[in-house]
């Protein structure tokens, strides 16, 4: 199968940056309180609902795969980037990595407790983003956890608005946008939190949205 453009030119530029971007975050999360509090949030209702294999999706350098691993889940990443893959196994040779996209998961119907995609939609573009959340949909067990994570924008007449990201065309979403495609799936919002990007970061609002998908009727 041809592979799109958006993955190839994504891919290619995160294999290049792979090792720049794992020193930024050799610290973890230790900078961002909000963003592990809902990552604490997430693994509480994920281990409350029997605890089934959580996938970071889009995991980079696996350090936010650890962390899930360190809340008691049974965490494993996949990501486009051999590069990113390979520093996340050399980091934790035990826990499972793969390459692989968000597009089209290697991953059974109803398999996974949790889902995670921390900042990994940014680079899909608008049109394919319903496919995407199709995937998170198919892969999950009734009751699973999704997570979410990326740079918001507040105009409702706007679904999504491109953005300089300095590796590769990205996309910040309306986060009502994003809530009304995964609601129109099947799932259930449990949660959002939007706050304000650190110094580091570019000047947009930052959003969390936490959704169950909701058990069969
Ligand atoms: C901004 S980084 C985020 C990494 C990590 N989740 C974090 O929170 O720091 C985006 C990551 O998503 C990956 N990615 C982008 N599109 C993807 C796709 N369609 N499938 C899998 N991974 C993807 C990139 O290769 C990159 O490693």
């Amino acid at each position: 199968m041809i592979e799109p453009d958006f993955l190839r030119i994504t891919r290619t530029a995160y294999d290049s940056l792979a090792a720049r971007y794992a020193e930024l975050f050799a610290n973890g999360l230790t900078d961002f309180p909000l963003d592990r509090a809902m990552l604490g949030a997430f693994a509480d209702f994920v281990r409350a609902d029997g605890g089934g294999p959580v996938a970071d999706l889009g995991c980079g350098p696996g350090h936010v795969t650890s962390l899930l691993h360190s809340l008691g889940l049974d965490a494993s990443g996949v990501d486009l980037s051999e590069e990113m893959i390979a520093i996340a196994r050399a980091a934790r040779p035990d826990l499972r990595f793969k390459v692989g996209s968000m597009t089209a998961l290697d991953i059974g119907d109803g398999s996974l407790g949790g889902v995670l995609a921390r900042y990994s939609i940014i680079h899909t573009p608008p049109e394919r983003l319903p496919e995407v959340f199709a995937e998170f949909h198919r892969v999950l067990a009734p009751g699973g956890h999704l997570l979410l994570a990326f740079q918001a924008h507040d105009d409702p007449a706007e679904p999504a608005e491109s953005f300089d990201h300095k590796v590769a065309l990205a996309y910040r979403w309306n986060t009502d946008h994003v809530a009304t495609l995964l609601t129109g799936l099947g799932f259930a919002e449990k949660a959002r939190l939007v706050r304000a990007p650190l110094e580091s970061e570019r000047p947009f609002p930052h959003a969390h949205v936490l959704l169950a998908k909701a058990p069969p009727a």
